[in-house]
């Protein structure tokens, strides 16, 4: 797959799941350039017909966050909303967390934390952390206009975004739960064409939804048309725009 956007493989470093940003047992991260690539490809085709932001962003299977929590960091200003919702109440906790984080008070929270580690083991890794998070609060100082909410949904139960205004989200991004560490909470047949009808409501005009998904996962994708794909490692993602 070649990057269109993210052509330069930089350092993430600080943005390493469990030094800045908040990590538990059982949360997954996510590749950040790969998040980077995907949120600005999706930015590419809602400006390309004509729409300007700033936009809403939902993530219906957020887990703890990190893919949402990187892609504010470095997108932030493209959005003046994000919305993340999972059906697990354990890790919308870490969702919580690392959502404080594009806050100043959360930075400095994580901040002050990070020093009282440093007093009591002295390790370098404390100290890295706090240069990495130093850095990330200065990124956090251009993001005063986000709002951020966070809540416990099953995306694949039916009428289950009805609280949110009908064709407000411009776009989603989602890494579908796949394999043993995150898998879907149901035994629905294709959950994916399930998440996509109830989604559909919820999307503004040129909306685009990203999916990311095991490389070999098929699924219905009624009610919507293809805008591009590709394929990265074992993961494929798949740009959609939902029809009128
Ligand atoms: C691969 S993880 C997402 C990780 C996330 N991208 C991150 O950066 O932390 C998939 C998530 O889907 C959630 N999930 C499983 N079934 C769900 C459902 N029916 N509705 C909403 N979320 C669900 C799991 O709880 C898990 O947190």
């Amino acid at each position: 797959m070649k990057y269109l956007f993210e052509t330069e493989a930089k350092n993430y470093e600080d943005f390493a799941s469990g030094r800045v940003l908040y990590n538990r047992k059982g949360a997954t991260a996510f590749p950040v350039r790969l998040g980077s690539e995907i949120v600005q490809r999706c930015l590419a085709h809602i400006r390309r017909v004509g729409r300007h932001g700033p936009f809403t962003l939902y993530d219906p299977c957020c887990g703890g966050a990190y893919l949402l929590t990187t892609i504010a960091l470095l997108h932030g200003k493209e959005f003046a909303l994000l919305m993340a919702s999972d059906i697990d109440g354990e890790m919308l906790e870490l969702a919580r967390d690392n959502l404080s984080l594009l806050t100043l008070s959360g930075m400095e929270r994580r901040i002050a934390q990070i020093n009282d580690d440093l007093r009591l083991y002295g390790k370098d890794s404390h100290r890295e952390a706090l240069a990495s998070a130093e850095r990330i609060k200065e990124l956090v100082k251009r993001l005063c206009h986000l709002t951020v909410r966070c809540w416990q949904a099953d995306i694949l139960k039916p009428g289950i975004l009805e609280a949110v205004p009908p064709g407000t989200v411009d776009i989603v991004i989602t890494d579908v739960p796949y394999g043993s560490i995150a898998s879907w909470s149901q035994e629905v047949q294709d959950p994916i064409s399930v998440m996509l009808g109830n989604l559909r409501p919820v999307l503004s005009d040129q909306a685009v939804v990203a999916l990311v998904t095991p490389n070999r996962q098929r699924f219905r994708t009624e009610g919507y048309s293809k805008l591009e794909g590709f394929r990265i490692g074992k993961r494929a993602v798949v740009l959609l725009a939902r029809n009128d």
